[in-house]
C-alpha cells in the first residue's frame, strides 16, 4: 500500500501533470485539500472510490483515513493545491508516514505563482533587472514567520516577490515594501489564477491596496511585486545571442551562461 502525494496544480483541471492524473485514476481512496482542488480533478478517481475532503479534518483524522486504507490494502491519492514543496503540510504528513512505516511517493504540481505569472504574461526573472524570485508569506494564524524572514529582508535584495496568503494585509505589505522598491514599482494581485473566475489587478505598489479594496476580493490571491513585472527596457539574455557559444550551438564567442 502506498500514499501518493500529488500536486493538483493552481486550479484548472488541465494543469495537473499526466503522472498526477494517472495516479489519481489508480487509487481507490482520494483525500483532497478542500476548495482549492477543482471538482473535475476528482472526476478522475476510479468508480466507487472513497473521496474525502480533508479541509475539516485534523492531522490525526487524516492519518486515521490513511491507516484505514492501509488496513484494506488500498492505495491513497493525497491531493494538495499547487505544488507540494510549498505550504502543503507535506513534511508533517511524511513524518507521520515514516513513523508508521507506510510508503509514499511525491508528484510535483504547477505552483500558483507560476500560474499567476502566466496569467499576467510576465517572466519573473528578466536579464539585468531581477534574477531571483522570493516565494514568501506573512504571518498567519497557523504559522508565525521565522524572525529573520521579514518582507524588509527580502525586499532589500530587490528580487521579484511572490507573496502568498497575505491579500488580507495588502496595505501593510505595500507600506513595508515601498521604502525598498518605491511607490511606483509594478505590483499585481492575482486571484484564483487559472480558475474560470480568475482576475488580475495590476498597478503600482502605492495603488495596489486601493485596487484590492475596490474589487472586494479577499481569498486565494497572490501579490507579485518587483521591477521585472514592468520591465520593457532590458538586455536580451546571452543564451540566444548569435555569438553565444553553448553546447548545442557551438561557434559563438560569448563565454558565460544565460
Ligand atoms: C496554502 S497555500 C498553497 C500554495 C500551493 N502549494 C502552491 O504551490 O502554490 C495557498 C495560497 O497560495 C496562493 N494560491 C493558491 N492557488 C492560487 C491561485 N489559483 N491563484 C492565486 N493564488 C493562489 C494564495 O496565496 C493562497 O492563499
Amino acid at each position: 500500500m502506498t500514499v501518493h502525494f500529488i500536486g493538483a496544480g493552481p486550479g484548472a483541471a488541465d494543469l495537473i501533470t499526466v503522472r498526477g492524473r494517472d495516479r489519481i485514476a489508480a487509487c481507490p481512496v482520494c483525500l483532497y485539500a478542500g476548495s482549492l482542488v477543482a471538482p473535475e480533478i476528482l472526476g478522475w478517481c476510479p468508480p466507487g472510490a472513497r473521496i474525502v475532503d480533508t479541509a475539516p479534518l485534523d492531522l490525526d483524522a487524516i492519518m486515521a483515513e490513511i491507516a484505514a486504507a492501509e488496513a484494506r490494502g488500498q492505495d491513497v491519492a493525497r491531493l494538495h493545491s499547487g505544488d507540494l514543496s510549498i505550504w502543503s503540510a507535506l513534511a508533517e504528513q511524511m513524518r507521520r508516514l515514516d513513523r508508521l512505516g507506510i510508503a509514499y511517493t511525491v508528484t510535483p504540481g504547477v505552483p500558483a505563482f507560476a500560474a499567476a505569472a502566466a496569467m499576467l504574461r510576465r517572466e519573473l526573472t528578466v536579464p539585468g533587472v531581477s534574477q531571483s524570485v522570493v516565494l514568501t508569506r506573512t504571518s498567519g494564524r497557523a504559522s508565525a514567520m521565522p524572525e529573520r524572514e521579514t518582507l524588509a529582508a527580502f525586499a532589500a535584495t530587490g528580487a521579484t516577490l511572490a507573496i502568498h496568503l497575505s491579500i488580507h494585509v495588502v496595505e501593510t505589505v505595500a507600506a513595508e515594501l515601498i521604502p525598498f522598491y518605491g511607490a511606483a514599482c509594478p505590483a499585481a494581485a492575482v486571484f484564483r489564477a487559472s480558475w474560470p473566475d480568475e482576475r488580475a489587478l495590476i498597478g503600482d505598489l502605492a495603488g495596489l491596496p486601493a485596487l484590492v479594496a475596490e474589487a472586494g476580493l479577499e481569498r486565494t490571491a497572490l501579490i507579485l511585486v518587483g521591477p521585472a513585472l514592468g520591465a520593457a527596457e532590458f538586455r536580451e539574455s546571452a543564451l540566444y545571442a548569435p555569438d553565444y557559444d553553448r553546447r548545442y550551438r557551438p561557434g559563438g564567442t560569448v563565454g558565460s551562461a544565460v
